[in-house]
């Protein structure tokens, strides 16, 4: 494995990413680690990233400069690499010209490295400080009009440093460079595969979990579903899963996981028909905040209730991703605000007094969807687009009935199906309906309607953060509203959402 020391890079996530594409496990840690932990992960590589702080400020992060004895090849990105030379005795100024953006890099001595690249290549630069003298040992591997020092190794150290960032696509020999560190330098096999992870995360919840009972709060989407895919296959029965149906799922859905995961996938799973209680809570209720909090505290209470029938219970299980625990540890990064499923819990494990296991926390959204597959999750829920937890709640725009919530059920069912015939349903982030509280006046046969509007809303994404508007072919939007006004009694116009996310939310509340 390699870890990567974390500076503050924006380019962080994508270090990780590009390791661990070359099938080695790679895990990002603070710059204040200990140096024993350290130890005890036995990485074959160490990568120092980049950050936005100057080495002379006071307040920027640094490692333990233990770390340079360690005995294994470090490879410093950009403030990465000025940390290393400042720790080893060399220098670093403020640059006379900040370079910022594509340089021309010339290779001057084909190292280990930088071996394959050729004489010149592009690469990606963003700093400010420059390298003004290099530690011993140290000599000039590649350099840039501005940047006499834009690559520089210690081999006999296995120590490497690259003023630019080898992990951007604007860097296109970059792949070849970390390829060059992992495997030359560092004899990485590059055997990390999702089968492995797996049969190395089923080992520890073994281990960890014993002969105590494990609850784990299900909610359909891919991370609660992976996460009791990998318990299940760890401790079988040990595991209980709580389907808390709020009644506001869209249309057949609880039934339909239920049976996935109660006769297909032969799991215990207590699932609780608390419809009515949510349905009633919410009745004449129209401010989202107030929907939310209410569906939060019912939820809370129809889970612990269940969890206390659960003798000997003494785990939650959550489908916490990485991302989100890089964000809260990063340097500079305050705690991630995307709002993910597992924050439904939330709170859970301090009242109930139970111990976590998050066994998903070092992997990406995707690496969760491989690891799905691999443990053999169907398809159908590999690829489900994100649901909020406060479910149609928040798509039924004003008060909540159980009129209106049919009405947007069926006309979210014909969306959806349109959306998967046409091909788009894994390209897109989310794609739904939403029914809003304005009626317009339509014309269907001779008479005279006044009907509700409905919204469909389709975006891309990668991370929910930001979105844009899908751009869907127009006959496939006209089939859509076809259908929807022709099916959909009460639905006698349907708009398309062209707003991007920001400033405009994916949901609509
Ligand atoms: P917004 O509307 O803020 O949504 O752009 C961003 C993403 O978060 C999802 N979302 C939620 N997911 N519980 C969840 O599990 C929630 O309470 C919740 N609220 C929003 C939303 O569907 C989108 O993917």
């Amino acid at each position: 494995m390699i870890v990567v020391i974390d500076f503050g890079s924006q380019y962080n996530q994508l270090i990780a990413r590009r390791v661990r594409e070359q099938n080695v496990y790679c895990q990002i840690e603070p710059p204040d680690i200990d140096i024993e932990r350290l130890k005890f992960l036995h990485p074959e590589g160490i990568i120092l990233s980049g950050g936005p702080a100057s080495i002379y400020e006071k307040s920027s992060p640094r490692a333990t400069p233990e770390i340079f004895s360690l005995g294994v090849p470090v490879l410093g990105i950009c403030y990465g690499m000025q940390f290393m030379v400042e720790a080893l005795g060399g220098t670093v100024s403020r640059a006379e010209k900040r370079e910022y953006g594509f340089a021309r890099l010339r290779i001057q001595k084909e190292e280990a490295l930088l071996s394959g690249i050729g004489d010149d290549t592009q690469c990606w630069m963003s700093h400010g400080d420059s390298i003004t003298a290099l530690p011993e040992g140290f000599e000039v591997t590649a350099v840039t009009e501005n940047t006499p020092m834009a690559a520089a190794a210690d081999p006999v150290r296995g120590f490497y440093g690259l003023q630019f960032h080898p992990e951007v696509e604007h860097t296109p020999k970059g792949k070849q460079m970390l390829q060059n560190f992992l495997f030359s330098v560092c004899g990485c096999r590059g055997d990390w595969t999702m089968k492995a992870f797996a049969e190395e995360a089923i080992a520890e919840i073994r281990n960890s979990v014993g002969d105590k009972q494990v609850i784990l709060g299900l909610s359909g989407g891919v991370d609660s579903s992976v996460t009791a895919m990998l318990i299940h296959q760890a401790i079988g029965d040990q595991l209980t899963c709580i389907f808390v149906d709020n009644g506001l799922l869209r249309h057949n859905e609880g039934v339909r996981l239920k049976n996935i995961f109660t006769q297909h996938l032969k799991m215990n799973i207590d699932y609780v028909d608390a419809a009515d209680q949510f349905i009633n809570a919410l009745q004449g209720v129209t401010d989202p905040e107030e929907k939310r909090k209410i569906i939060g505290k019912i939820f809370m209470d129809v889970f612990e209730a269940e969890a206390q029938k659960i003798e000997n219970a003494e785990f939650l299980a959550q489908g916490t991703l990485y991302p989100d625990i890089i964000e809260s540890q990063s340097a500079f990064g305050g705690p991630t605000a995307i709002i993910k499923s597992h924050h439904n819990v939330g709170g859970l494990p301090e009242k109930m007094k139970l111990k976590l296991i998050e066994p998903l926390k070092f992997l990406f959204k995707d690496e969760v969807r491989e690891l799905g597959k691999t443990l053999g999750l169907p398809e159908e829920l590999v690829w489900r687009q994100p649901f909020p937890g406060p479910g149609l709640a928040i798509r039924v725009i004003g008060e909540i009935t159980a009129k209106r919530l049919s009405v947007l059920r069926l006309a979210d069912a014909i969306l959806l199906e349109e959306i998967r015939e046409s091909g788009y349903y894994r390209k897109l982030w989310q794609s739904f309906a939403v029914l809003l509280p304005i009626k317009s006046v339509g014309v269907m046969g001779d008479k005279r309607t006044y009907e509700n509007i409905l919204a469909i809303r389709a975006v891309t994404s990668v991370d929910a953060m930001t979105a844009d508007w899908a751009k869907l072919p127009h006959d496939l939007l006209g089939k859509i509203s076809n259908r929807i006004i022709n099916e959909v009694q009460g639905v006698n116009r349907v708009v398309y959402d062209i707003s991007s996310k920001p400033p405009s939310t994916i949901e609509w509340e």
